[in-house]
């Protein structure tokens, strides 16, 4: 397949030591938002009554997207795909029994889904394909006119994320990320208390994706072998946004800031290794496998602002999950993961011991309460019945598809998922290359230094008019 070729191929450049320089690649091919900043930011099209949404990729996550969807007011399922008969039959079924509607479905090779982005009956694209196929199918998904949502991370190289912004920005279609951890309630809390001001000046973020997948590495049913593949091959922190995407919606990055330049550091991989010494017995070619993957992978941004932003990603040991979260200012702190907690200074709630600042229970709880985010205060509840990552996955799909029904700008857009996937190379030339400094590329062309807010931070919903009696707790929605 040729995306495995150039996964190979770029894995092999960015071990033999290719630093490059990274903003160099900006816009060569001349996009329509060329020298004109960011066209694509707060894009609107037409009211949409209903939207039509063809599924790719009916693995894990499209599973439960399949199953998820149908019951948001406003979407259809019509079209389903996957490589694979099995999936693409399951996927059928799932969204039968939920709407009694039969979507078409396209599958056998990996160029099906072509099929399904060329259908005039279908008005978005949601692709919850394995990570080698997320740049292809989004670009062909987008030249065929279509709304295009790509699950995490979109887009694994810079070329791709330029792509999709230029694309984007040439076909005028929006193009978003999922599952991009915006919408959970800590996080819409912490985005509520910086668009508020409680937490002053914000200075410094921290974000991590802390996931003990090791149960996945020798998974014999093959759902996992993209992930292994690249794992293999790659260096850095190749799924950075978990952590990174509220805390860039906190600090306004494209609105006000720009991540600047970031160092990276990969530690050793042990990991895998000793998790297939122990459960592998002898002469599994498992025992023989090498990831090019660190542990511990931890990056460090500046952004233009002078703040400063910790990641961390480790997918190989035994330590309970963990999202981090932390967004710190001149006036206080936020952060979940291990604990939900707020500190806010000059307030008499805050405990001190021997001098020292302590987190108070009852205080977070009351600011928490007081400071829900407005589509929380609406929608938590029913969310949480939804399911899907503890209501997350249900409050995003409500929101994109609400502001395409009433023609407003979508929370988050095309130069958000080019920033923050841009770490996923830039961390890996970084740690390959003794931590070297490098330069984020500008996707906003300057934009970027215009300050508004996120819509999301002033996002508000009429909810009394929505019909959400088809809401139900769904089965089989994935862990993080
Ligand atoms: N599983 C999770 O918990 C989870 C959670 C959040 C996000 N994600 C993201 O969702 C995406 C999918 O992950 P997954 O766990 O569902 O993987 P998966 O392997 O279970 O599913 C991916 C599916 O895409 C199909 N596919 C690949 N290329 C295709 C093509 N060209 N045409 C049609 N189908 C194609 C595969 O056959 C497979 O069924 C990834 O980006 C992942 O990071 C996964």
């Amino acid at each position: 397949m040729e995306s495995n070729r150039r996964e190979f191929l770029k894995g092999m450049a960015m071990a033999a030591g290719a630093v490059g320089v990274t903003t160099g690649c900006a816009s060569a091919a001349g996009g329509a938002g060329e020298g004109g900043g960011a066209p694509m930011r707060n894009f609107r099209c037409a009211p949409m009554k209903r939207i039509r949404v063809g599924v790719v990729g009916c693995g894990a996550r499209g599973t439960g997207a399949v199953r998820r969807l149908p019951s948001i007011p406003g979407i259809e399922v019509v079209a389903v795909c996957d490589i694979r008969p099995e999936c693409a039959e399951r996927a059928v079924k799932a969204v039968e029994e939920k709407t009694g509607r039969k979507p078409l479905s396209f599958t056998g090779s990996d160029e099906e889904f072509k099929r399904l982005c060329d259908l005039p009956q279908v008005d978005v694209v949601y692709n919850t394909t394995s990570w080698n196929a997320h740049a292809r199918v989004s670009l062909y998904a987008l030249n065929a006119g279509k709304h295009t949502f790509i699950e995490v991370p979109s887009a694994l190289y810079l070329d791709d994320c330029w792509a999709l912004v230029e694309t984007a920005e040439r076909v005028k279609r929006h193009c978003m990320q999922l599952e991009n951890c915006c919408y959970g309630e800590q996080e819409m809390l912490a985005l509520n208390l910086c668009k508020l001001g409680m937490l002053g000046e914000l200075l410094h973020g921290e974000g991590a994706y802390i996931h003990d997948r090791r149960w996945q590495i020798f998974n014999d049913s093959q759902w996992e072998r993209w992930r292994n593949h690249w794992n293999e091959l790659h260096a850095g922190n190749q799924y950075p946004t978990h952590g990174l995407g509220p805390i860039a919606l906190d600090m306004g990055i494209n609105r006000g800031d720009r991540f600047d330049y970031l160092v990276s550091v990969d530690g050793v991989q042990k990991g895998y290794e000793t998790f297939a010494a122990a459960t592998l017995p002898a002469g599994n070619p498992g025992r023989a496998q090498r990831f090019a993957m660190a542990d511990m992978n931890v990056t460090t941004i500046r952004t233009a602002l002078g703040r400063t932003i910790m990641l961390q990603h480790d997918v190989t040991s035994p330590r309970p999950y963990s999202r981090l979260n932390l967004i710190a200012g001149t006036k206080g702190v936020l952060r979940s993961y291990p604990r939900f907690e707020i500190f806010l200074e000059g307030k008499d709630e805050w405990p001190k011991k021997g001098g020292h600042h302590l987190f108070d229970e009852k205080a977070t709880q009351e600011i928490k309460e007081k400071y829900m985010h407005p589509l929380q205060k609406a929608l938590g509840e029913i969310a949480k019945k939804a399911g899907g990552h503890g209501g997350m996955d249900f409050m995003m799909d409500l929101r994109w598809s609400y502001c395409l029904q009433k023609g407003l700008p979508l929370d988050m857009d095309v130069y958000d998922l080019a920033s923050w996937c841009a770490v996923c190379e830039l961390s890996e030339r970084s740690a390959r290359n003794r931590s070297a400094t490098l330069d984020f590329p500008d996707f906003t062309r300057g934009a970027w230094k215009k300050k508004c807010n996120s819509n999301l931070m002033d996002a508000e919903m009429d909810v009394s008019q929505i019909d959400f009696s088809t809401v139900g707790k769904l089965k089989g929605q994935m862990s993080v």
